[in-house]
């Protein structure tokens, strides 16, 4: 199907694009009172997650409240342990869950290795989406990057430092490898059937990139990206490694398309370390608007004169924080969205 705005994926595949488009990491989600109001009628996150008609509704809200260029699939990473046998639970107030962890090699070896038909309530979700979006915009697939995950499953819920998970990495290089390359294989898997249903693009989001050093960036999570991007031919491929400052240059040289970048990373200086040949995405730190409205315009387009024209998507350095305000989410979208460059 045809889509009447492909600003996204002109600028991601380095075509040229009218203006920049944008959207934002969280964009569905609980800065929408309409967001909570069908998370109430399906009685929590998880039972949203899993009913695809109301996964599409929350996964739309965004295209049409804020209106911004993209609509990404309403889900969640921890979807990928799930399938491959760690049930999570999302506790409200707290977060993420899970009552089985990964401590020793037979813990791995009982984990499978996921196919499409473990997730099947996200493609039905993709599919119903798509049908709703009508060509209007392109719709984002997504998954966690394997360390992501892994520091999930072994940690079994958030942390601050991810010491369980570092620990595993330190003592247990030969399991981490291991599991690695199962959760990898299930991405695999996983991303091409949310191709197959209709994602016009994917995002590999590495959250906790940035708790580990170099060497082991390299060694236990970049690797494992790269074989995931080198396997995605059919659309263009986001990754987005929160923290990572270290490893641009190691994703310039990679398979993917797009670069996404925290506030950390400053865009001139990320322009000449990656080069020309990737799309960047990013970055404005989200506490941003917390300000006032003449702050957000401002730093808004000095964030896209540093960007400049080309290959370039607007977007936060990280999701959307849950009690920013929608006026001023949507303030900064209108913003980027009637900026031109002089
Ligand atoms: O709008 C979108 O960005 C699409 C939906 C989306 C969600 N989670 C919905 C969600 C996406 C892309 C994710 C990815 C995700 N989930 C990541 C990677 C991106 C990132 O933020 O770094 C991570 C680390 C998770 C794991 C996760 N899910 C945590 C740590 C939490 C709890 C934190 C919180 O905000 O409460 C979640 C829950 C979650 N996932 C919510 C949403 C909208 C909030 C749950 C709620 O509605 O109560």
């Amino acid at each position: 199907m045809n889509l009447k705005n492909d600003l996204l994926l002109r600028a991601a595949r380095g075509e040229k694009t009218e203006r920049t488009p944008v959207w934002l990491m969280r964009q569905a989600g609980r800065v929408l009172p309409e967001y909570r109001e069908v998370r109430r009628q399906a009685n929590g996150f998880k039972n949203l997650v899993e009913t695809p008609e109301l996964a599409a509704e929350v996964t739309i809200q965004p295209v049409d409240i804020l209106g911004v260029d993209a609509a990404i699939i309403f889900s969640d990473i921890l979807v990928i342990p799930e399938a491959m046998g760690l049930p999570y639970q999302m506790v409200e107030s707290t977060g993420p869950w899970f009552e089985n962890t990964v401590q020793t090699s037979s813990d791995i070896d009982k984990l499978k290795v996921a196919g499409a038909d473990d997730l099947k309530y996200v493609t039905e979700a993709i599919r119903i989406t798509k049908k709703e979006l009508n060509g209007r915009v392109p719709l984002i697939g997504f998954a966690g990057a394997p360390w992501t995950i892994l520091s999930y499953m072994i940690e079994g819920k958030g942390s601050k430092t991810f010491s369980k998970a570092k620990k595993f990495l330190y003592t247990e290089p030969a399991l981490s490898h291991k599991l690695l390359d199962k959760i990898t294989k299930s991405t695999v898997e996983y991303l091409k059937a949310q191709i197959k249903a209709g994602a016009d693009i994917v995002q590999i989001f590495d959250s906790w990139a940035g708790v580990l050093s170099p060497t082991h960036y390299s060694e236990f999570a970049a690797r494992y990206i790269e074989e995931i991007c080198s396997q995605i031919k059919e659309v263009p491929v986001t990754v987005f490694a929160k923290g990572a400052f270290f490893a641009r240059k190691t994703f310039a040289e990679g398979a993917c398309s797009v670069i996404g970048l925290d506030w950390n990373m400053d865009p001139a200086e990320s322009r000449s370390i990656i080069g020309n040949d990737k799309t960047l995405q990013g970055n404005m730190d989200p506490c941003l608007l917390y300000s006032s409205y003449e702050t957000i315009e401002t730093e808004t387009k000095a964030m896209l004169k540093a960007f400049g024209t080309e290959r370039y998507i607007a977007n936060l350095g990280h999701g959307l924080y849950p009690d920013i305000e929608k006026e001023k989410v949507k303030f900064f979208i209108d913003t980027v969205k009637n900026f031109r460059h002089s």
